[in-house]
């Protein structure tokens, strides 16, 4: 079956991708350094490089979209910029007939507008032609922002009473969408049906994706990880910190190079990664991969994906910092430290002095060991801003941050007492 998929996928990149020049996303806060970051930020919203290619010729996405009620679309994870909600569908959703809002969270033809004014975040159409009159696409590409980007939910009364939608500002902050529920979205697409790869895709569940799966870095193994939050990585990097749960990515311009791998490799955009012609030389690794994964083939030399563009894309992830901490009980918070850096332990893995991340991989964290690629183990993730990021571990197994404390408590035979758990607790949320 997985080389059914193989085979496919590689006929479909080998096609000439087209590429789109896309319209732009909301305007940025601050221009800093020369506009880069608002460039980068953009092309993080609203850029795809040709994947419609894959995810719609070859996946059909575009008629999973066609179809999908409002109502089942934002149940799956999917979210709206409420700055870009037409004006009539914004008159619908906040007025007062709350039967006509009922009926518009579940006609697939507001879906349509809304993908069509590019409110979906993370979402792309593609159409037959400009003089098109309805709004049905012919073809649909995805965004980084679909995954690694949030929304400030908006609260509408409707006939089952006050109901909060991801319907809201989209929240460049780096916290990712622990809701996005990619791959049962996936599973509904032709290509899966047919394929027998519905089962698989929907189990991987809200917040995590197999980005081993569906390419040619396919790994045979069931791998699904979490989204990791995209913040800090300029202190982080400069303490070792390598790039992906497995930590392979690291050096000079590794952000713009995991941007192409993502872009070229997993999302099948117009490019090349890590050969002669790619747009930004290979990073270095933290360790070397499978052969398989070092042969990558160049699928296109003529790439869209070009280097100014990747650099203006890192240029923006290197401008997110975590979110100051809020709501801890201070006090508790400095017995968490003290119990951080001694009984617990876990200043070891995690030194405050290098951004809570050090060098090295684990595997033996997670109640199921990695497998597959992951096999190697996990890289030491940094812990700031983490009060914000729940589930947590690269496969989501922890709900919250208690049973986070719990898995090494049992772990490292810690013996912590309740208030010591909670006062760890407290510490966490206060990074
Ligand atoms: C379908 C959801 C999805 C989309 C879309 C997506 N990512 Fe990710 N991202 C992930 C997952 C899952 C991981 C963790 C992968 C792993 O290492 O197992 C990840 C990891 C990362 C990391 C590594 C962070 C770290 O601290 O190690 C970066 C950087 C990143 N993504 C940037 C991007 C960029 C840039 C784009 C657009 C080109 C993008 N992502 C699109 C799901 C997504
Ligand atoms: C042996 C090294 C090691 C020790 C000791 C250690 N950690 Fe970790 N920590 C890791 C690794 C590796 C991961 C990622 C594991 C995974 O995702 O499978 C992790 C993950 C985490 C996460 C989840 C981060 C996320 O974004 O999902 C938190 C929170 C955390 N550790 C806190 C702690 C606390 C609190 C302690 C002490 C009780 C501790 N760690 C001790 C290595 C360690």
């Amino acid at each position: 079956m997985k080389d059914m998929v193989r085979k496919r996928i590689r006929r479909a990149a080998l096609g000439l991708a087209t590429f789109a020049l896309l319209a732009g996303c909301g305007s940025s806060g601050g221009t800093d350094n020369n506009g880069q970051i608002s460039a980068g930020r953009e092309i993080f919203m609203a850029e795809t490089f040709g994947n419609e290619k894959f995810f719609g010729d070859t996946l059909g996405l575009h008629t999973v979209l066609n179809n999908v009620a409002p109502k089942d679309a934002v149940a799956l994870g999917v979210q709206v910029d409420i700055s870009k909600v037409p004006a009539e569908v914004a008159a619908v959703m906040t007025g007062s007939d709350l039967a006509a809002k009922d009926a518009a969270l579940a006609d697939p033809a507001i879906t349509r507008k809304l993908i069509k004014a590019g409110a979906v975040i993370g979402v792309k159409g593609f159409y037959g032609s400009a003089a098109a009159t309805d709004d049905t696409m012919t073809n649909a590409g995805i965004t980084c922002g679909l995954c690694h980007v949030t929304v400030k939910p908006t609260t509408f009364r409707l006939t089952a009473g006050d109901t909060a939608l991801p319907i809201g500002e989209p929240q460049l902050n780096g916290v990712p969408n622990a809701r996005m529920d990619a791959g049962k979205v996936l599973s509904f697409t032709p290509f899966a049906q047919q394929n027998g790869l519905s089962a698989t895709l929907a189990g991987w569940g809200p917040g995590r994706f197999d980005i081993r799966a569906l390419n040619e870095l396919d790994d045979g193994v069931d791998n699904p990880t979490a989204f990791p939050p995209l913040w800090n990585f300029p202190e982080l990097q400069a303490h070792g910190y390598a790039l992906g749960w497995d930590g392979m990515f690291k050096g000079e311009n590794a952000l713009a190079s995991i941007a192409e791998a993502v872009y070229d490799l997993i999302m099948h955009g117009n490019g090349s990664f890590a050969t002669a012609s790619g747009a930004i030389n290979p990073p270095a690794l933290a360790f070397a991969p499978r052969q398989a994964v070092l042969d990558r083939l160049q699928d296109n030399p003529a790439g869209v994906i070009t280097r100014d563009r990747l650099l203006q894309l890192q240029a923006f992830l290197q401008s997110i910092t975590s979110p100051a901490p809020s709501g801890f009980d201070a006090a508790k918070a400095a017995q968490g430290a003290a119990l951080f850096g001694g009984k617990a332990g876990c200043s070891s893995c995690h030194p405050q002095a290098t951004a809570f991340t050090s060098a090295g991989r684990h595997a033996d964290i997670t109640a199921v060991p990695p497998t597959g690629d992951l096999a190697g183990g996990i890289k030491v993730p940094g812990l700031k801003g983490v009060g914000l990021t729940a589930p947590y571990f690269h496969d989501n197994s922890a709900a919250t941050l208690p049973d986070v404390v719990n898995r090494f408590d049992v772990r490292g035979n810690l013996g912590l007492s309740a208030a010591e758990k909670d006062a760890l607790v407290e510490y966490l949320k206060s990074l």
